[in-house]
């Protein structure tokens, strides 16, 4: 018991030690995604600039727009650039010369790289893309390989961001492992990340969890409500899905002997509409408590004080998104720059 607790602690340390050589100067501050797939939304300037008036100085974009990253890199936003699936084939066989001329045509002709932050390679690509699978890691080794010879390598970092869906156990958060088909994929990836000192990307919706299963996942579990039932996991205790879920993915990580990789959280958010859990109120709970966590830098049971870097989903409602209503309802800002709901990013 000692001997596991201080492996988890070495863990986390270790994990803080990535996450500053990675020159992540300020993991506690929050980002915010900024999807485009609507007809009402404001200009890039203004979304820029909306971000900067309410303190956030981080941002992922889920591909490298040309009519967008100019505006984002001009208010001075670090930014995950999302690189598209449909440029994964192209990236994998094109060897790192290729990949450094698709960054310099697609990415830093818009941003420069001072900017970037973060390659996101592929969204979702084990989820919903097995297309892709085989030319995720060659693409990410590949496009790693152009920011070393472009000398950026120090300052951006290539990942990937994963479903929660990748997990094929998260409960208790202590048996997380990832999905066995998925591990011919994930095993060079985790190599990679722990060896470029990049973290491992997740997207987790409590909500989404909640709302397919509410009898087991309770609202009050699932938006860090007052008076949800704890989870306890061995001497760990559980009070909400959020950090259940990152430990499972920390779980997951160690089981394939990779605890020091930290774990950063690409989306997560709560809708407005669409669904009766689906309320201002709720979005405004549950976001709030994820800027605060993020800002205290608290860490989650298995890695205490290792700060979860987090993106926010989404700055603006997307009506073009397909699916159930609720997908349409993200949007943490109306068009006119008001606040869907009160919070506070100070
Ligand atoms: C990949 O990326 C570039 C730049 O974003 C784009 O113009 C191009 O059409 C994409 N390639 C494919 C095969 O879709």
């Amino acid at each position: 018991m000692a001997t596991a607790a201080a492996l988890h602690v070495l863990a986390a340390v270790a994990a803080l030690v990535v996450a500053v050589a990675a020159g992540d100067s300020d993991p506690g501050k929050i980002g915010i995604c900024h999807g485009r797939v609507g007809s009402n939304l404001p200009r890039p300037s203004a979304a820029a600039a909306l971000l900067r008036q309410n303190g956030i100085t981080k941002a992922r974009l889920f591909l490298p727009d040309p009519a967008v990253l100019p505006a984002f890199a001009a208010a001075g936003l670090d930014l995950t650039v999302g690189v598209p699936n449909e440029n994964l084939t192209f990236l994998s066989a094109s060897g790192p010369d290729g990949a450094a001329q698709w960054l310099r045509s697609a990415v830093f002709a818009y941003a420069p790289a001072d900017r970037v932050r973060y390659l996101a390679v592929g969204n979702e690509v084990l989820y919903n893309n097995q297309f892709y699978a085989p030319h995720l890691v060659p693409a990410m080794r590949n496009l790693h390989a152009a920011l070393v010879s472009l000398g950026l390598d120090a300052r951006v970092k290539v990942s990937s961001a994963h479903a929660s869906s990748v997990l094929a156990a998260s409960y208790p958060p202590s048996a997380g492992a990832f999905d066995a088909a998925s591990l011919p994929v994930l095993r060079p990836m985790l190599r990679f990340l722990a060896d470029t000192g990049a973290p491992f990307m997740v997207n987790t919706y409590p909500f989404i969890s909640h709302v397919n299963d509410p009898a087991n996942v309770q609202l009050a579990y699932a938006v860090f409500g007052d008076g949800a039932a704890p989870v306890r996991d061995g001497a760990m205790v559980y009070t909400n899905l959020f950090d259940a879920t990152v430990d499972a993915v920390v779980a997951a990580l160690e089981r394939e002997g990779f605890g020091a990789v930290p774990v950063a959280v690409t989306e997560t958010g709560w809708p407005t509409a669409g669904h009766p859990a689906a309320t201002p109120e709720n979005a405004a709970a549950y976001n709030a408590k994820i800027v605060e966590r993020a800002a205290r830098g608290v860490g989650t049971p298995r890695r205490p004080g290792a700060p979860v870097e987090t993106f926010l989903f989404d700055l603006y409602d997307e009506d073009g998104k397909p699916g159930a209503e609720f997908e349409r309802h993200f949007g943490i800002f109306k068009a006119d720059g008001s606040k869907a709901y009160d919070i506070n990013f100070a």
